[in-house]
C-alpha cells in the first residue's frame, strides 16, 4: 500500500488542472503520526505537531510569526496520546499532501460523518444466568463500561445507585459539567461524563450546539448503556406487556459516558478523541 501510494498521489497532481488545488476547500483529517521518530529537541508531542502543521502551513502572503502562530494553534482540532499517537487538522489539499512527506508521518484519514449503531442481546452473546462468564462475574461487578455514544440521561433509573458499592480509587475519570448536567447528576453507577465536539465544530464554525454537555438528547446513549449496565428497575411493562424488572447486561457494572455522537453531526475525530 505504502509503496503504491507516491505513484497515486503523483497521477492526482498530473490529472488535476491547478486552478481546482487553488479553490478547493480545507477539510478535516486524522494525523496518525509515529512518536518514535519525534526529534529529542520538542518538549511534548503536542509541539512535535504544532511544529508539523507549521512547517507545511500555505504561507504565500509571508505571515508574521504571531498570525502564524495563531493559524497553527487554530489548525490543530486534537492531540490523540492514547487511542494513537498524532493529531486531528483542518487542512487544505496541498497541505495535507505536504503533511504526507513529514518526518514521522504514518498514515492520514479525511475525518467522516458516522451514523449511530445498535447494540445486540444477551442470546447474541450466549449468555446464560445459571452457569458461565455471567454469574462467574458476578453481573459486572468491579467492571467500569466505557461508551461512546450520543451521552446519557443521568435521571433514568436505569442509573440510580442502589446496591453500588463506593467508586473505585483506580477511576481517573471526569463528571464534566455542562448544559443541563452538573456534578450531582454523576453518582457510585454513573461514574464518568465527557463530551467532545470540536471536531464537529471545526466542520462547521457556525454550527449551535443545542444541549452542550453529555445530557443524551436522541435517546441511543442512554438505551446502550443501560442495555450494557442498568441497575435492577422493578416493576416496569411496555404499556402493560412483558411487566417484570429490567436490567442490563451488566447490572453490577459502572458507565463512563463519553458523548461524541450529536444531534447536528458525528465525526470520527470527536470518536477518537473520546476514545482517547
Ligand atoms: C444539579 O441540578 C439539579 C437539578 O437541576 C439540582 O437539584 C442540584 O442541586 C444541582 N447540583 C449542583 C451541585 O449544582
Ligand atoms: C459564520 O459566521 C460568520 C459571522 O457571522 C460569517 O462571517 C461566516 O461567513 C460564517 N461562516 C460560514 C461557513 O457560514
Ligand atoms: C461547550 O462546552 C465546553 C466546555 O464547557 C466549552 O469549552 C465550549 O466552548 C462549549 N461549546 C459551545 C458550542 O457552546
Amino acid at each position: 500500500m505504502a509503496t503504491h501510494l507516491p505513484l497515486y498521489v503523483c497521477l492526482i497532481s498530473l490529472i488535476i488542472p491547478p486552478f481546482i488545488s487553488t479553490l478547493a476547500q480545507s477539510d478535516n483529517y486524522i494525523i496518525h503520526m509515529d512518536l518514535s521518530s519525534m526529534p529529542k529537541a520538542f518538549p511534548s508531542p503536542h509541539s512535535w505537531y504544532l511544529a508539523t502543521i507549521a512547517s507545511i502551513l500555505d504561507n504565500t502572503k509571508a505571515p508574521t510569526t504571531t498570525a502564524a502562530a495563531t493559524s497553527t494553534a487554530s489548525k490543530l482540532i486534537y492531540g490523540y496520546g492514547n487511542a494513537i499517537h498524532g493529531f486531528s487538522a483542518s487542512l487544505s489539499p496541498s497541505e495535507i499532501e505536504a503533511i504526507k512527506t513529514s518526518p514521522g508521518y504514518v498514515s492520514s484519514y479525511r475525518d467522516m460523518p458516522v451514523r449511530v449503531d445498535t447494540t445486540h442481546s444477551s442470546q447474541f452473546l450466549g449468555l446464560n444466568s445459571v452457569s458461565g462468564v455471567w454469574p462467574v462475574a458476578d453481573y459486572g461487578r468491579d467492571i467500569i463500561i466505557g461508551l461512546v455514544n450520543t451521552g446519557i440521561w443521568p435521571e433514568s433509573k436505569s442509573f440510580d445507585d442502589d446496591g453500588m458499592t463506593k467508586i473505585p480509587s483506580r477511576w481517573k475519570g471526569e463528571c464534566e459539567i455542562g448544559t443541563q448536567f452538573n456534578s450531582s447528576m454523576c453518582n457510585k453507577k454513573l461514574i464518568g461524563a465527557r463530551f467532545f465536539n470540536k471536531g464537529l465544530l471545526a466542520k462547521f464554525p457556525n454550527l449551535t450546539i443545542s444541549v452542550n454537555s453529555t445530557r443524551d438528547t436522541d435517546g441511543h446513549g442512554t438505551h446502550t448503556a443501560s442495555t450494557a449496565a442498568g441497575n435492577y428497575v422493578e416493576v416496569v411493562s411496555y404499556f402493560g406487556y412483558a411487566s417484570g424488572t429490567v436490567r442490563g447486561i451488566a447490572p453490577r457494572a459502572r458507565v463512563a459516558m463519553y458523548k461524541a455522537l450529536w444531534d447536528e453531526g458525528v465525526y470520527t475525530s470527536d470518536i477518537l478523541a473520546a476514545i482517547d
